[in-house]
Order: structure tokens, then C-alpha cells, then sequence
């Protein structure tokens, strides 16, 4: 396998061009003011000026702000797929494939009325100018045309090839054995792209030097373009944008709670507990108040105190239901993911703030209300630990133990256990699901 690097390059800026406008000759253009190209190297052309010959320019408004729109209007016509809004800055999926801010939407090196658009296909652009050049020059070269763009986890911009002909603009070095005797397994240099970072070292963006040359690499491929570049949506790392991805996510939060009863022996982070709880107590509740109280039992022994006095009274309760032994143990083993669960958390309504009445009815009902409401705030919290990546289940029975409960933490007759929820993280990636069928759950009138 041969290596991608050459004994040497000559990197040639291409001087004395006009300055371009649509319908120009740009073939003719680079053949008068290069001369001296040779078969064998790589003309790197700035997009820029084939926007301009192939009149892929918008005029805009004077005024800024109309200015403005009408770029940000060309941004979204430009885009096959917005991936994210950060701040004002807009990053697209155009639609050659390529995912850049802005669509390559750019109004440098532009009169000031005038806005450039990506050449719409620079690949095509690249093999005529290969073709013309060969015709009027006599050269075999290959041709690549650039955009300036960022990258994701570097700051600064560099200068990557959107179109390309004659250069073959991968190198894979799969299978190949490095000097130390390493299988190169994944190494696939994007040659093109480095092409273009090193012709902007000569061109700049402010000499007015679109067209460089680079001399010395091993060039020749017919198949090859920059469109191989494109990272294919299945190979995508980053499979969603940014605001896809947040919308998803708000989207499926219901759908990931579900309840998992096996747990790793792995803590649970005390930050991570704590946000899940901030974001639970968010729930509604009526009257402004806010009338729920998440226990973390955190001491193991009293933890384990609590539930102790809870099965006792369990026992006693089924042992008065006539049930046998086998049936009370088998019932009671039950209660075993409250010892076993990395973390218990035991959610109360403390009803203060609740209007009172002169009859039942209406107390009863205000309580109800209440009592709602604790279920929403727990609901919240299993949402918010699924969303972590946490493990819960809403386990019913401190409900049926309030007094033993109470006791036992040492609360007043006012706090009301609403379950207990056992977290950790889950023994088994839960699968995901999607919404229930309606069915009878939705009643229309
Ligand atoms: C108030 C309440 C009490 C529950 N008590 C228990 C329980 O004691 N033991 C248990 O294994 N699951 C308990 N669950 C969980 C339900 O069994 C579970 O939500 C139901 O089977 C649906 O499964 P899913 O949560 O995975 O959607 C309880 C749920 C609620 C809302």
C-alpha cells in the first residue's frame, strides 16, 4: 500500500486574476494567468469565484436589517436540513450533502449589495474546469473547489474541498501495517480537504488570490469526487442535530419511564438524585403550595429499620387475612427491592395549605386534589431519573403503612406516605416503547 504523503509539494498562488463576474471564463482566466501549469497538478479553487461565474448571487437590500433577512432567508432555501440554531448562528445539512454554518451562505469577498450562494453542483464545476483546462492548456490536472468552514470540537476555520475531479479524495490505509508493526484499522485521510487547507495557506482571504496550485501529489482518478467526503446518514455519529435531538428528547421523556426492578451494584450520583428531585417538586399542586416532601433515606440502617417495621406489620395484617406461611413469605419477598435498591426515596404529602370546609364532602374532595398532586410530583420524579438514565419503580406499600412510617422517622401525622420509589441503575437497558393505543384511555365527547 502506498502512502498518501509526497516527497515533496510546491504550493503556487495564482496571481493577476480579475475580478470575476457571472458568465466569465474562469478556465480561460486561470490558462492566462497560469501559463506554467503542468499535468499532474491540483488547480484548488476557491468556490467564491465559480459562485460568481455561475451567477450564484443574491443582491440584497442597503438596509441592514433588510440585509439581514434576506441572508437568513437564503440560509433556510439553501438548507436540505437545518441541524441547529446556536445563538444566531445557523448550522445546515445544504443540499450537496455538506453540513456547514449558514448553508455557505457568505457575503465576504462580495460587493457590498450582494450575497454569495455554494456554486449548486461544484463537483460538475470542478470536472468542466479540468475538461477546459486540458483543451486549452494541454494539462492533465485535477481540480478542487473550497469553502471555508468550521469544525465542531475545534475552534477556527479551515478550508475543505465541496467539490473535486481528477483526485482521488480518500486514502484509506485499512490493513495497512504502520513502521511498528500496527494494523492501521480505521485511518482514511480525507486528502481533498487537506488539498484545500493547504492552498488557502497561500491564497488568504484578503490578496484577492482565489486559485492556487498544488504541485507534487500523485493525482489521477476518474470516479472520485467530493460528494465521498459526505459522511452518509447511517455512518453519522451525530445522527441527530442539536435541535433534533432536544426535540426528540422532549418528545419521548414520558416514554422512557417504565418500571425496572433490577439494579447494578453502581451509586447513584448524589448530584444526578438531587436534580431529579429538583425538577419532580416542579409539579403542579393547587393553591400555589407546594405540598410534597421527598425522603431519601440515605441511612442504610434506618433504612433498613423502616422496612423491617414494615414487613412486621405486613406479617401481622396477612397472618390476620388467614393466609399461610408460604403465602406471607411469598407476599413479603416482595418488598425485597426496597432493601435491595441503590437508593429508596420516600415521597409525602404534607396537604398544608389546604382549604378547609364546614362538611366532609368538600374536605374529602380538597384532599383529593392533594393527593393528585403527589402523584404528579412522583410521576415527575420517575420521568425525570428515567431522563438520567436511572432505574425506578413506584413501590405502593409505605401507603399502607403510614403509621408504622411516621413512627419510625419520626414525622407528625400530617406527613402522608405516597409509596416509596427504589432507584439505581437499571440491571438491563430498558427497551424503549412507544405510546399506548388509545383504546378506552381516551374518551371523546
Ligand atoms: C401507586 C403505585 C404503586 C405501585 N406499587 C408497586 C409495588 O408495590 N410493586 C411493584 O413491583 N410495582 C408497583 N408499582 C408499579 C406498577 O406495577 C407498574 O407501574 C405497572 O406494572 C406498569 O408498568 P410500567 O411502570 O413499567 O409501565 C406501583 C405503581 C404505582 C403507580
Amino acid at each position: 500500500m502506498t502512502d498518501h504523503a509526497a516527497p515533496r509539494l510546491e504550493i503556487l498562488p495564482v496571481t493577476g486574476l480579475p475580478e470575476f463576474a457571472p458568465g466569465d471564463d474562469l478556465t480561460g482566466a486561470i490558462a492566462a494567468a497560469a501559463p506554467w501549469l503542468r499535468s499532474g497538478d491540483v488547480v484548488v479553487v476557491t468556490s467564491k469565484v465559480v459562485s460568481k461565474i455561475e451567477g450564484r448571487l443574491l443582491t440584497v437590500p442597503a438596509d441592514p436589517e433588510a440585509r439581514d433577512a434576506a441572508r437568513r432567508r437564503a440560509v433556510e432555501e439553501e438548507a436540505e436540513r437545518i441541524l441547529a440554531r446556536i445563538g444566531r448562528t445557523v448550522i445546515t445539512q445544504n443540499r450537496i450533502g455538506v453540513v456547514q454554518a449558514a448553508s455557505g451562505v457568505d457575503a465576504s469577498n462580495v460587493a457590498g449589495d450582494k450575497i454569495a450562494l455554494l456554486p449548486t453542483d461544484p463537483d460538475a464545476s470542478a470536472l468542466a474546469l479540468r475538461n477546459g483546462l486540458r483543451e486549452r492548456l494541454g494539462v492533465e490536472v485535477a481540480v478542487v473547489v473550497t469553502d471555508t468552514m468550521g469544525r465542531a470540537w475545534r475552534v477556527g476555520q479551515t478550508d475543505a474541498a465541496i467539490g473535486s475531479s481528477g483526485l482521488r479524495v480518500l486514502h484509506s490505509y485499512e490493513g495497512a501495517i504502520d513502521s511498528q508493526g500496527n494494523e492501521l484499522a480505521v485511518t482514511e485521510i480525507a486528502v481533498a480537504d487537506e488539498v484545500a487547507g493547504a492552498a488557502d495557506l497561500v491564497k488568504g482571504k484578503l490578496t484577492g488570490t482565489p486559485v492556487a496550485v498544488v504541485r507534487g501529489l500523485e493525482i489521477g482518478d476518474n470516479t472520485s469526487t467530493a460528494r465521498d467526503l459526505v459522511r452518509p446518514v447511517e455512518e453519522d455519529l451525530f445522527r441527530l442535530g442539536t435541535d433534533e435531538a432536544i426535540a426528540l428528547g422532549r418528545r419521548e421523556a414520558v416514554l422512557l419511564r417504565r418500571s425496572v426492578r433490577e439494579f447494578t451494584d453502581e451509586p447513584v450520583a448524589e448530584h444526578t438524585l438531587r436534580r431529579a428531585i429538583g425538577a419532580a417538586l416542579t409539579a403542579p399542586a393547587p393553591h400555589h403550595t407546594r405540598p410534597v416532601r421527598f425522603a431519601w433515606l440515605r441511612n442504610r440502617p434506618q433504612r433498613v429499620k423502616l422496612l423491617e417495621a414494615m414487613r412486621d406489620a405486613w406479617r401481622a395484617d396477612l397472618a390476620g387475612d388467614a393466609f399461610t406461611e408460604e403465602q406471607i413469605a411469598r407476599r413479603l419477598r416482595r418488598g425485597d427491592i426496597l432493601f435491595n435498591a441503590p437508593e429508596v426515596v420516600v415521597p409525602f404529602l404534607v396537604a398544608e395549605g389546604a382549604h378547609t370546609y364546614s362538611d366532609e364532602r368538600r374536605n374529602a374532595c380538597e384532599h383529593t386534589m392533594f393527593t393528585v398532586a403527589g402523584g404528579a410530583a412522583v410521576q415527575g420524579l420517575l420521568i425525570a431519573l428515567a431522563a438520567e438514565g436511572l432505574g425506578s419503580c413506584w413501590i405502593g406499600s409505605t401507603i399502607f403503612a403510614a403509621d408504622v412510617v411516621r413512627q419510625t422517622l419520626g414525622l407528625g401525622p400530617e406527613w402522608e406516605p405516597l409509596g416509596a420509589v427504589a432507584i439505581g441503575h437499571p440491571a438491563s437497558e430498558p427497551e424503549p416503547r412507544g405510546p399506548r393505543e388509545l383504546g378506552e384511555g381516551l374518551v371523546e365527547f
